[in-house]
């Protein structure tokens, strides 16, 4: 069978599982197996496939017309440029975060200029640390948002933490094959909660001068940025999903309660006092759930700044401030 011809059967054989873009996942799936860019098979149509990898290609189509994720076949997926592991352990990142980490990062750059200002007296390493803007990732899943934050502001401390544990080693993994592992603290535990779990875990040097971090003793820990894209699907609608979300990732990924919105209201009601008095909280959300999540933000008096809309022009991203 030629290249052209695997994928025109593969493809037909996934439209009727129900995948959707079933030419454009096996032409994902071919590449994967060759290890070539998916270009490239354009220049190999005729190419004869051999007996082990048709064998190898059938099973890869079998699996994702058994609708899982093309990503946990492959077993990564990019993140705002850097590749990301995916397993069953955490949700898939999603296209729709990566503006999420775009305005993380942009808020933390403009940030760092005017903490150093005045500073000229203090050693450089003072200034590397006491200039370091900080970020809590609040349910990190692979790291995705914590190790693109981390990449894009080389100077940053990024916090991120998860209820799962199995998130957190897929996570570590993640933050160390894109080298950015030594400014990522990983904390385990329920919400805010991690942020008292993970003092004996801690990489760098306690440092109180600036509030960015200090010791056990000192509570609560402030962040210049908290950003999270928590779990917000209402626990009935989940089992209406594609079965590629539903059944393959995390169940505590998805579930945000009764109406969806438990993770806001706890976000609403907890996060002020892990917050610097001029930082911002960055929160990724579902379709239709701006005026309640402005509503709950707004009735534990926070400012909302703005309501930003992703790159297909849904309102996805809340920012506040205290
Ligand atoms: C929607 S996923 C987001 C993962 C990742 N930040 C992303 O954007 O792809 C939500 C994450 O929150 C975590 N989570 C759920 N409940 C939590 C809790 N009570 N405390 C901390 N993290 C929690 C889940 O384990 C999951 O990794």
């Amino acid at each position: 069978m030629t290249v052209l011809e695997a994928i025109q059967k593969s493809a037909d054989f996934l439209g009727k599982k129900g995948v959707e873009s079933p030419r454009l996942h096996t032409e994902l799936l071919l590449a994967h197996l060759l290890k070539m860019p998916r270009m490239k098979l354009y220049l190999n149509f005729d190419r004869v496939l051999t007996t082990p990898e048709t064998d190898a290609l059938r099973e890869l189509v079998k699996r994702r017309g058994l609708r899982e994720p093309l990503q946990h076949i492959t077993g990564s997926t990019s993140f705002c440029g850097h590749e990301i592991a995916v397993s069953r352990h955490a949700l898939v990142p999603r296209p729709e975060t990566e503006l999420l980490a775009e305005l993380g990062w942009q808020f933390l750059t403009e940030r760092r200029a005017p903490s150093r200002r005045g500073m000229a007296d203090v050693s450089e390493q003072a200034e590397t640390v006491l200039g370091a803007p900080t970020a809590l990732d609040f349910g990190t899943g692979t790291g995705c948002l914590a190790i693109a934050l981390a990449a894009k502001c080389p100077n940053a401390r990024i916090t991120a933490l998860d209820v799962s544990p199995d998130a957190l080693a897929l996570a570590r993994q993640n933050a160390a094959q894109n080298q950015v592992a030594e400014r990522i603290e990983f904390l385990q535990g329920d919400g805010f909660a991690a942020l008292s779990n993970g003092w004996g875990e801690r990489p760098r040097e306690p440092v109180v001068a600036d509030g960015h971090h200090g010791s056990p003793g000192d509570s609560p820990r402030q962040f210049d940025l908290i950003v999270s894209n928590p779990p917000y699907i209402a626990s009935a609608e989940i089992a209406t999903l594609e079965p590629e979300v539903r059944d393959f990732d995390p169940r505590a990924a998805l579930d945000g309660g009764a109406d969806g919105l438990d993770f806001y209201r706890r976000l609403a009601a907890e996060a002020k006092p892990f917050l610097k008095a001029d930082g911002k909280i960055m929160l990724e959300f579902g379709d239709g759930q701006t005026d309640d999540i402005k509503k709950i933000f707004e009735g534990e008096k926070w400012i909302v700044e703005a309501v930003r809309e992703d790159y297909s022009h849904r309102a996805r991203i809340l920012v506040a401030r205290r």
